[in-house]
């Protein structure tokens, strides 16, 4: 069999409307069949990868009359711009000729959220994707065929399905089986999904109008849970049979399959954040696309040579796309690229990932056969099944080389499915060769019975849209919106989930909103005052006029665009294209969060995004945790990487979760949040459908955390500086939480000591110019004694902390029963021999030291209702988002601050004390009319440790030898002249460190009284930025003291 490699694309969008606003840097360019990405924080060069096709759709483009996106000729990038006709031609034209020829193909678009795989592969209205010009030219092409009088009778069908969760959905079904499609194992045609439709198509038209029943049926589901869809994968079957003679006059079947995969956004590739949660679901629902890149990682290393063990049965979907992977398909993948920097990291990886698909081989080969074989071939492989079930003897359906490793367990296990699957077998087999033997025609006619094409008529609602006040659907996949239409008629609608508009979702009650008509003119208003109706981003209690593209939300989950074609039409108004986003933002501008794009950067950019995920998502959390009564409730609050223990990061999202009885609280990170919120949307939905039970057992429950996990109570950064002076400090420094509120204290020390830890007199050792420690060896003892007034709901107190680059944290006893945990933790840390990084390390950076502790449990239960405690809640705080924008509460900047203040008060005793001995070294000289002293006497002087040593050493003076001729020991001052000119050059020689000091400590006064304001002013500031700054630059300008 000819081999093959996986063909790679790439394709990048345009910027898109956010983008656009925060002026993006572009990070990606295209030369010939080289993409380069740039790192818009790094100097690196930047990286290169090659790809069989390269298409640019990032500018060059113009919008034409119809809203076609075509190459702008008069644009320097018109002629590189690839628009749909392009990708189309290059990729999908290849697709169809390989289904002409028999060979099966796949093509999927790989890329996170938002990067432009549905673009690609179903495309937008007129800008329409791979998969629909496919189709037409299929069938364009089989007329064509025709009318040469080909007699060859041609056969498509076309199926439809979405991988959520790992369970497979049949998305020709208005009624979605519990648990999905089971996954079967065919001998011959590999993984399929049992009873999936597929259904028999005549015409284009068709083909859109299962599509369209396809989409509308995501829609649908996609609405309860809003925003699976980015978590689904959906793969489109297309089957293309030709029947005809051979040369030997054998009647011929010539069939080929084309799967077209528009995959799950691959950010949910990632799982930091998620692990260590018990609750394996949030898992489960990136399991296929991980387990894509494993197989994608493995068949690499196969076509290189290695033997390795592909895990196909890892999940559903490289069980389904098998086929496409490692067997008899021709493969296209579509890389599809963010531009923006913002995205960097994903685009990055999404570009590895095409990287590595590139190296994947296939062999493959032609499904022709004549059409007698192959129904012998199916009859021969029943008999054979019906023996078997009949004897009970069974055997693996397909012993392939990549099974040779299962477990004793994973054979027994598919052995006991094996039964059900014969018989699954045995059923499809007898499928297919009736369908063998069945005239394309009865098939039509058959699948029109059967309700063909659906019980929906689109082309009378796409009509009736056109005159009908509705209210249209609005989805975070903007793929997904506008597919769900309810007609607003008559005087008065009902909205609610008994209303005359009818949908189900957190806080939608049966008789939610009333839509009213009056002379045209229509209104709006709840129908109980706390029913949670949103009307462009604001909170509607009474009510409201409603106009043209009004957004509304109804509960937490509903979103819709009002459309009033009349208003529409008589108005001269040109109104935006209302998108989820829009509504979205609306939403959180309105409750004080700010969404404007100018001058953001990357990491403002990153977390507005995450902003605008978190605060429905909270929302709705809060909203089904109170419909099913689960006594907990979520807060987002923003949080500074100082607040959460680390020294490096982003200000992230973060979610506190409360237990309302207990008092228990968790800090959850978004993605574990985001997680568990899919698992509680889909406990609302087993509640909302009746099911029995609808409750998860505890270890499942998503609103249900381990009250013995630890908690991360607050932190401390604990600057270095002073050890790089060799300086003793002794500081009460604040523990603060992750709302940056100040939670206790903590009695730290830092002192000088020798690498066993004795400590030394600081004066013994004490630098002024800390170059003099390189090479030598430094070493501190962090001395953390005890903290105090930590809150009382913790026991099992301890403290940790890791120094420097190294990985092992130091950790403090664990103390119980106390709010003063007393630790008494004294370590050693330092360098045998330092260099410049070290010093720069030791001035510059800091240990941030982690206080943890456990929950108590409580000590009585009060029995409160949810859905009152989150009301009251809202009613105190005012509104019903409350994100804690105003986090910092203490300044962690403030802590370095008062360190570098304490520790400059010593340096600048030290350099005091050094000058008054040099003062009182030149009275005594003079006093004794002393011309000349020895270096030896200088140097005792001046590093004398304390007043009274340097006095000591000046009472010497009287004894020194103005003649110092005859002191053979004295240096090299002793053998000059009296001059003191020639004094002093000898002096500076040999002790040029001394001059420093002198000047240093001289500066170090006058700034002393002119600074202490300046202080003040940086501590209100609390601009974290700005205070280190201006620390900076007191320190360059001078060593003053500030207190
Ligand atoms: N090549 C393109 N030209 C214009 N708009 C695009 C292009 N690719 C994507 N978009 C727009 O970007 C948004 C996200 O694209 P989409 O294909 O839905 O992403 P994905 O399926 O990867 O989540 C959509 O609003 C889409 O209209
Ligand atoms: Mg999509």
């Amino acid at each position: 069999m000819p081999e093959e490699n996986v063909r790679v694309a790439v394709r990048v969008r345009p910027f898109n409307r956010r983008e656009r606003e925060r002026n993006s840097t572009l990070i990606i360019d295209m030369n010939g069949a080289t993409t380069e990405i740039t790192d818009p924080a790094g100097n690196d060069e930047p990286r290169k990868f090659t790809f069989d096709y390269s298409f640019w759709s990032h500018d060059g483009s113009k919008e034409q009359a119809d809203g076609y996106y075509g190459p702008d000729t008069s644009h320097p990038n018109g002629k590189k711009f690839a628009d749909q006709k392009k990708v189309y031609n290059e990729l999908g034209v290849a697709v169809l000729k390989n289904a002409w020829e028999g060979y099966n193909s796949t093509l999927f678009a790989y890329g996170q959220t938002g990067s432009g795989k549905s673009w690609s592969v179903v495309g937008y209205g007129i800008n329409k994707g791979i998969v629909p010009m496919f189709c037409d030219d299929v069938f364009k092409q089989i007329e064509a065929k025709k009318a040469e009088g080909d007699k060859t009778e041609f056969e498509i069908t076309f199926s439809m399905l979405e991988i959520y969760n790992e369970q497979v959905r049949d998305l020709l079904s208005s009624t979605a089986r519990k648990g999905g499609l089971k996954v079967r194992q065919h001998p011959k045609l590999g993984f399929y999904a049992e009873g999936l439709q597929i259904v028999p198509v005549s015409d284009y038209a068709d083909i859109e109008r299962r599509m369209e029943e396809g989409t509308q049926n995501r829609t649908v589901a996609s609405t309860k849970m809003n925003a699976t869809s980015s978590r689904a994968h959906t793969i489109v079957g297309i089957t293309f049979i030709q029947k005809f003679q051979n040369a030997a006059g054998e009647d011929t079947t010539k069939s080929a399959i084309t799967n077209l995969v528009d995959l799950a956004g691959s950010e949910r590739a990632d799982s930091t954040g998620a692990t260590g949660d018990r609750l394996k679901e949030g898992a489960a629902i990136n399991q296929s696309l991980s387990c894509l890149g494993n197989v994608i990682a493995a068949l690499a290393d196969r076509s290189s040579g290695k033997n390795t063990r592909v895990p196909y049965r890892d999940s559903v979907l490289t069980k389904l796309l098998k086929n496409a992977l490692g067997g008899n398909s021709k493969t296209i993948m579509i890389a599809a690229l963010s531009p923006a920097d913002i995205n960097f990291d994903e685009t990055l990886s999404t570009l590895r990932y095409a990287d590595r698909a590139k190296q994947i081989k296939n062999s493959t080969s032609v499904n022709e056969d004549p059409t007698e074989q192959l129904i012998r071939e199916l009859q021969e492989e029943n008999e054979k099944l019906k023996a078997m079930l009949k004897s009970g003897n069974l055997e693996m359906v397909a012993g392939e080389d990549d099974d040779d490793d299962l477990t004793d367990e994973e054979r027994a296990q598919i052995k006991a499915e094996l039964e059900d699957q014969y018989k699954s077998i045995l059923d499809k087999n007898a499928q297919e060769m009736e369908d063998m033997k069945k005239s394309f025609e009865d098939k039509l006619k058959e699948a029109e019975l059967k309700g063909g094409g659906g019980s929906t008529d689109f082309a009378a609602i796409a009509e009736k849209k056109k005159t009908v006040p509705h209210l249209s659907n609005l989805n975070l996949d903007p793929q997904l919106s506008g597919h769900i239409t309810h007609f607003v008629e008559g005087p008065e609608t009902c909205v609610g989930s008994e209303g005359d508009i009818m949908f189900k979702g957190p806080s939608v009650v049966a008789k939610h909103a009333m839509i009213r008509e009056e002379g045209g003119k229509y209104t709006i208003e709840p129908c109980e005052m706390t029913n949670r109706l949103v009307q462009n981003g604001k909170a509607v209690v009474a009510k409201q006029p409603l106009s043209h593209n009004d957004r509304l939300i109804f509960g937490t989950t509903q979103y819709y665009v009002f459309v009033n074609p009349k208003e529409r039409d008589a108005s001269k108004q040109k109104y935006p294209e209302v998108t989820f986003e829009m509504a979205q933002e609306e939403v959180a501008k309105k409750s004080g969060f700010d969404m404007s794009g100018e001058n953001k950067s990357r990491e403002d950019a990153l977390l507005q995004e995450d902003m605008l995920e978190i605060m429905p998502a909270v929302e709705e959390a809060n909203a089904i945790s109170q419909e099913l009564d689960k006594k907990m409730k979520f807060e987002s609050m923003i949080v500074s990487p100082e607040a959460r223990g680390e020294q490096t990061g982003r200000t992230e999202v973060m979610i506190k979760a409360t237990n309302i009885e207990t008092k228990h609280e968790w800090i959850w990170p978004k993605v574990k949040f985001m997680n568990r919120k899919y698992v509680m949307q889909e406990m609302y939905n087993d509640f909302l459908d009746g099911d029995d039970p609808w409750e998860l057992p505890p270890e499942k429950d998503p609103f249900i955390d381990d009250i013995n996990a630890e908690f991360h109570i607050g932190s401390v950064k604990i600057w270095l500086q002073s050890t790089a002076y060799m300086i003793a400090m002794k500081e009460q420094l604040d523990v603060i939480d992750f709302r940056g509120y100040e939670v206790g204290k903590i009695n730290i020390e830092l002192v000088p000591c020798n690498k066993s830890g004795k400590e030394y007199a600081e004066d013994e050792v004490f630098v002024e110019d800390t170059s003099e420690l390189v090479g030598k060896e430094l070493y501190f003892k962090l001395k953390l004694e005890n903290a105090m007034g930590l809150p009382s709901r913790f026991t099992d107190l301890y403290a940790k902390y890791i120094f420097n680059l190294e990985q092992k944290p130091y950790e403090t006893k664990k103390m119980a029963n106390t709010i003063n945990p007393q630790w008494n933790l004294n370590q050693v840390h330092g360098f045998a021999k330092v260099t410049t990084e070290d010093i720069t390390f030791l001035q510059e950076g800091a240990i941030m030291l982690q206080v943890w502790g456990k929950q108590k449990p409580p000590k009585e239960k009060k029995t409160v209702n949810t859905k009152d405690a989150l009301i009251k809640g809202a009613m105190t705080k005012g509104q019903s988002h409350n994100v804690n924008t105003n986090n910092k509460k203490v300044d962690p900047e403030k802590v370095k601050y008062m360190m570098k203040c304490a520790m400059l008060e010593k340096q600048n005793q030290h350099l005091e004390q050094k000058l008054v001995a040099m003062k009182r070294m030149l009275e005594e000289a003079n006093k004794h009319k002393k011309k000349k002293l020895t270096v030896q006497l200088i140097h005792k002087i001046y590093h004398a440790p304390s007043n009274d040593a340097a006095e000591k050493c000046i009472a010497l003076i009287p004894q020194e030898k103005d003649d110092s001729s005859s002191d053979s020991s004295s240096s090299s001052s002793s053998s000059s002249s009296s001059s003191s000119d020639e004094e002093n050059k000898g002096k500076n020689k040999d002790a040029k460190k001394k001059k420093k000091p002198s000047s240093k400590s001289k500066r170090s006064k006058s700034p002393k009284a002119t600074h202490p304001p300046k202080e003040k002013e940086n501590e209100k500031k609390a601009v974290s930025k700005q205070t280190s700054n201006a620390i900076k630059n007191q320190n360059k300008s001078s060593s003053c003291v500030l207190l």
